[in-house]
């Protein structure tokens, strides 16, 4: 069983859904999306046709909300399906809620994108405690990278051990094959475009007001750039963009875009502004500098290279910062020459791979 509920767990658990299905001879394979989320995983299933299970959100949902309905929906699916073995994702709520009740149902667990690790409880929160905890509940760890697999070492975990790379990547390159355009995209000028997402529980308040000043701020200094802002579908977000970057000619706030269109975007980015993890990911392999808007990353991979760099929510900084970028040259560069640490796009490949050699020894 393959379970997710946001757009992020979409976009990197499908395709290791699509590579199980490939082997139905092996597999018996069944999806169940939790919809944590509405409109932006709804984006993200209709590009595979593919329908949520529950239809669980509610406005301004609580981690309490959604944990609480969760536990009652898992319960049942799992007295009645009973899996062998339920894969989750990373860090939300959906994936803990589901590794605890398989656990409590003795179902193993397999954790794709396991042993990311800050090390403080609340940055990012809850995520941090959520994917320590998942940690125990898991059996089979699909660790990105070496990093995350040292981690997990550390801790000793219990099981086995895999380093994957990210299945983000294996979406991103599938999503950059694909034709995109639109026409805001077209408008914008190659190399005059700065994007910025946020979105994180911890930034919500004096931290995004701070993002926002330094967006207000950047855009006035620098008329000639278009700062593309898809906004979260977060009320409390949407209220506060609005409030902050409204009517600001060269500031466009948008809906979110689905993935192939984001991904699309990025390519043709200057720079990223972000609160994100998978972006983190996601832009080392275009070579695209990114401006961590948090305190802490569990990527420090991006970091080490040289793509990521950890600025905070400060808004004299975040502007700085940008400036810097965009007035020289030669330290851009350092950004755009780092290679990507988070795989080749073979990810959902070597998942599958390892769940052959696991329930089929001749693999
Ligand atoms: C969750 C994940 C976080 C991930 C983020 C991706 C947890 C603990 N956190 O964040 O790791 O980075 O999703 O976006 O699970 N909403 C809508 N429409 C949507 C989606 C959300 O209205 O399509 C609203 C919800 O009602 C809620 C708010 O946005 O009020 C936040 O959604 P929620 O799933 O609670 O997100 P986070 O916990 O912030
Ligand atoms: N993304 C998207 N549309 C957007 C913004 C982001 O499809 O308008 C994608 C992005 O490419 C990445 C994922 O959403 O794969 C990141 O999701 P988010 O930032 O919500 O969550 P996180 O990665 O922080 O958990």
């Amino acid at each position: 069983m393959v379970s997710f509920g946001t757009r992020p767990e979409a976009i990197k658990m499908i395709p290791v859904y699509q590579e199980l299905k490939k082997y139905p001879e092996l597999f018996e394979v069944t999806l169940v999306v939790t919809g944590q989320h509405r409109e932006m995983l709804d984006q993200v299933l209709s590009l595979y046709d593919i329908y949520p299970d529950f239809d669980i959100m509610s406005l301004n949902q609580s981690l309490t909300d959604i944990t609480n309905v969760l536990e009652l929906k898992y319960n049942e699916l799992f007295e009645q399906e009973r899996p062998d073995l339920v894969l989750v994702h990373g860090d939300t709520t959906t994936a803990l809620v589901a590794a605890f009740e398989a656990f409590y149902h003795k179902i193993k667990v397999g954790h794709v994108e396991a042993g990311l690790r800050t090390y403080d409880r609340y940055n990012p929160f809850p995520e941090e405690i959520n994917r320590q905890l998942i940690g125990r509940f898991a059996s089979l760890h699909f660790a990105p990278t070496l990093k995350a697999k040292e981690n997990l070492i550390k801790e000793n975990v219990q099981g086995k051990i895999w380093v994957t790379g990210n299945t983000a990547i294996d979406t991103l390159f599938l999503n950059l094959n694909k034709e995109y355009s639109d026409s805001l995209l077209e408008s914008i000028d190659a190399d005059k475009m700065i994007i910025l997402t946020t979105h994180r529980r911890e930034n919500l308040g004096k931290a995004m007001e701070q993002i926002f000043l330094a967006i207000e701020e950047l855009s006035r200094e620098w008329p000639e750039y278009s700062i593309i802002y898809p906004v979260h579908m977060n009320p409390k977000i949407r209220q506060m963009a609005h409030k902050f970057l409204e009517n600001i000619s060269n500031v466009h706030l948008i809906d979110p875009l689905d993935v192939i269109g984001f991904h699309h975007y990025l390519k043709k980015a200057k720079i990223i502004l972000t609160d994100s993890g998978g972006i983190q990911e996601e832009a080392p392999s275009l070579g695209k500098p990114v401006l961590v808007l948090r305190e802490t990353t569990e990527r420090p991979e991006g970091v080490t290279v040289g793509t990521l760099k950890l600025v905070g929510t400060n808004r004299t900084t975040i502007v700085n910062e940008v400036n810097k970028l965009l007035t020289d040259d030669s330290y851009y560069q350092t950004f755009v020459t780092a290679k990507n640490p988070y795989g080749d796009g073979s990810a959902s490949k070597q998942i599958v791979s390892a769940l052959k050699g696991i329930y089929y020894k001749e693999y």
